[in-house]
This record gives C-alpha cells, sequence and structure tokens, in this order.
C-alpha cells in the first residue's frame, strides 16, 4: 500500500542574519551611527543592561511615549516591544521608526486581535474603552484613551462616575485597578506570559528564605500575588520604590528581571531577588524583549530598518486617545 503524503506549503525563506564581526565595537559604534543619522535610542527597563546602558533614555512605557512626543531626532530606534515602537510612530508619523527585532511582539498584544475586538465590543455600545498601550495601532484606533500601568488608575478615575467602561487586554491590571478605584469594568481576559509565571506557593517559600524582604509586584501579576505584595506599580514605580525605600535592604521582585539593573544601578549594595517563574527557570525574562539584541541595534541604526510603520488611517484614529493619555501624565 503506498502512502500519500499530503502537499505541505513550504514555509518562505528567512534571509539568514549578517554576522557582525564580534571584535566591532558595538558601543562606539552605536554611537557613531547615532550621530550621523541624528538618532535617539529609547530602551525599556526589561531590556539587557548594556542596551539599557547605551540608550538615551531609558523608561517605562508611559516614559518613552513621553520621551517619543518630545523629541526632536530624525530616527528613533526603539529597543522594546513592537506596540511601544508602533505608538512612538503614531506620535511621529513624519520621523523614521525602527526596531532592533521588529519580531518583538508582546503576549497581551499579541492576543487581543482588532477584528475578535471589535466584535466583542458591539456588546458595549454604551461603554467608553480603556485600552491599556500594550495593545496594537488597530486596538488603540478602536479605543478612547490608552494608559500604562503607571497612570491606569488616574485614567479610570477620570472618567466619570456613572460612565460604564470596558477595559481591555490585560485581566489582572483590570481586577487591580478595579480594586484602587472602586469602579466595575468589563475585561478582557487577556494575559501576560512573563507575569503568570509568578506563583504565591513560590513567592512564600521565597519569603521564607528572605524574611525582611519586601516583596515588590507589577500588577500584571495574578491577584493571589499582588495580595502578598508590599508594594505594587509600574517598572518606574517598583524602581523608585527600592531605590527611596533605604530603611529597607531586601527586596523580591516580581516582574521582568531586566528592572534590577537599574535598582542595582541606583542603590548600589541593595539586594534584589529575582522572584522565580512557575517553570522554574532561574529568572523571568520577557522573550519578546530580549529579542533585541546590541547586534541588531547596531544594524537598524546602519541600515534604518526594520522600519516599523503604522497606515495612516490607523493613526489618524490610534492619536487621539494616545494624546488624551498623555494630557493626563
Ligand atoms: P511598564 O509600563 O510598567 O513599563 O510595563 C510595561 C510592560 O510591558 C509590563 O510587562
Ligand atoms: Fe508584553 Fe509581558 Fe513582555 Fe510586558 S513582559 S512586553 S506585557 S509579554
Amino acid at each position: 500500500m503506498s502512502l500519500s503524503i499530503p502537499k505541505m506549503p513550504l514555509p518562505s525563506p528567512i534571509p539568514d542574519r549578517e554576522i557582525i564581526d564580534p571584535t566591532l565595537d558595538l558601543e562606539a559604534e552605536i554611537e557613531r551611527l547615532k550621530k550621523e543619522r541624528n538618532a535617539i535610542v529609547l530602551a525599556h527597563y526589561y531590556q539587557d543592561g548594556e542596551m539599557q546602558d547605551i540608550a538615551d533614555y531609558v523608561g517605562d512605557s508611559l516614559g518613552l511615549s513621553q520621551q517619543a512626543k518630545a523629541t526632536d531626532a530624525d530616527v528613533i530606534a526603539f529597543c522594546g516591544v513592537h506596540f511601544m515602537a508602533e505608538t512612538a510612530k503614531i506620535l511621529n508619523m513624519e520621523k523614521t521608526v525602527v526596531m532592533p527585532d521588529s519580531d518583538a511582539g508582546c503576549s497581551l498584544a499579541d492576543r487581543c486581535p482588532p477584528d475578535v475586538f471589535a466584535e466583542w465590543l458591539e456588546q458595549y455600545p454604551d461603554h467608553v474603552v480603556v485600552s491599556y498601550i500594550n495593545t496594537s495601532a488597530s486596538i488603540k484606533a478602536l479605543s478612547d484613551i490608552i494608559c500604562t500601568s503607571t497612570n491606569a488608575v488616574r485614567v479610570v478615575e477620570s472618567i466619570p462616575a456613572d460612565q460604564k467602561i470596558v477595559f481591555c487586554p490585560d485581566r489582572h491590571l483590570g481586577r487591580w485597578v478595579m480594586k484602587q478605584t472602586g469602579r466595575d469594568m468589563v475585561v478582557w481576559p487577556g494575559f501576560c506570559v512573563v507575569h503568570e509565571q509568578f506563583t504565591a506557593r513560590k513567592l512564600i517559600k521565597l519569603k521564607r528564605e528572605y524574611p525582611n524582604a519586601e516583596l515588590v509586584a507589577h500588577p500584571e501579576c495574578e491577584q493571589s500575588v499582588l495580595d502578598m505584595a508590599d508594594f505594587i506599580g509600574s517598572t518606574t514605580q517598583l524602581i523608585n520604590h527600592v531605590v527611596n525605600t533605604t530603611d529597607v535592604e531586601e527586596f523580591i521582585v516580581a516582574t521582568e528581571m531586566g528592572v534590577m539593573h537599574q535598582m542595582r544601578k541606583r542603590r548600589p549594595g541593595v539586594k534584589v531577588i529575582g522572584a522565580e517563574p512557575a517553570s522554574g527557570c532561574e529568572c523571568a525574562v520577557c522573550p519578546y524583549m530580549r529579542l533585541n539584541t546590541m547586534e541588531k541595534l547596531y544594524l537598524a541604526l546602519r541600515d534604518l530598518k526594520p522600519e516599523i510603520t503604522v497606515p495612516k488611517e490607523i493613526a489618524e484614529r490610534a492619536i487621539a486617545p494616545v494624546e488624551r493619555m498623555l494630557a493626563l501624565g
């Protein structure tokens, strides 16, 4: 009996990445290209320490949007994930925005497809749509106002008390904002693959090991983790808390480990312990953020690609909700 093997479409070939001479002084080359291109490098706290150190500005998603709006550079090299670079592009349609690796997505943004979201929204016609910045430009275009983890409470509190609200896409941030504001919201059931890995069970063990440590956590963590936390905040707020709480020497950090670089840099000697994810890995890293490397940043500045683009009609609808958020600060 002969077996018939179904014909499968062949994947399109992906060109090999250029091999960079490992002896090249990448830091010096990046600095040279920044001047030559009149470029600014913006980096999120979840990038590797050396990438944070070469950036002109390192921050959280709110700070990065504010910097993107303020810059007079011709080129923005965005070391972060796709939705962050897209937001920078929406704010700067005339500028060139590049990323080291444009495949650096985000589990929250990727699991909120605009066609499905638009259909889901039809059930809530009289609701104001508050979208977390961790969404695609198309979702922003369907929203009334954007928020980040720094200003989500402020954004929701700016909406009249009797107004119904839809919040997307992070269920944990949504639940935390409801608790902080006392507002009821319809929440899209999204989650972050990095923050959902932290569990109360593992943290109880770590707390036993470090009884004097404070637990600081990002609001994208599960409720049971947030219930245990001594302090909850965005990446900037977590860093500032660790730097400024000088009567505490040890901190357990429940977010992506990139933030620990800034904590140690700004408060030398502080002991920061990364919360262990459920997978048993030693450290929590965002697999998307970490696709960006120094080599790819060098190539992005040299070749001005991969370039981030947003269709004009989407950008024209997405800018108002982003600007509304920036006006609130
Ligand atoms: P921040 O806005 O706190 O930097 O968070 C961004 C993010 O992606 C968290 O996972
Ligand atoms: Fe997205 Fe989570 Fe990575 Fe943040 S840590 S960029 S929410 S996948």
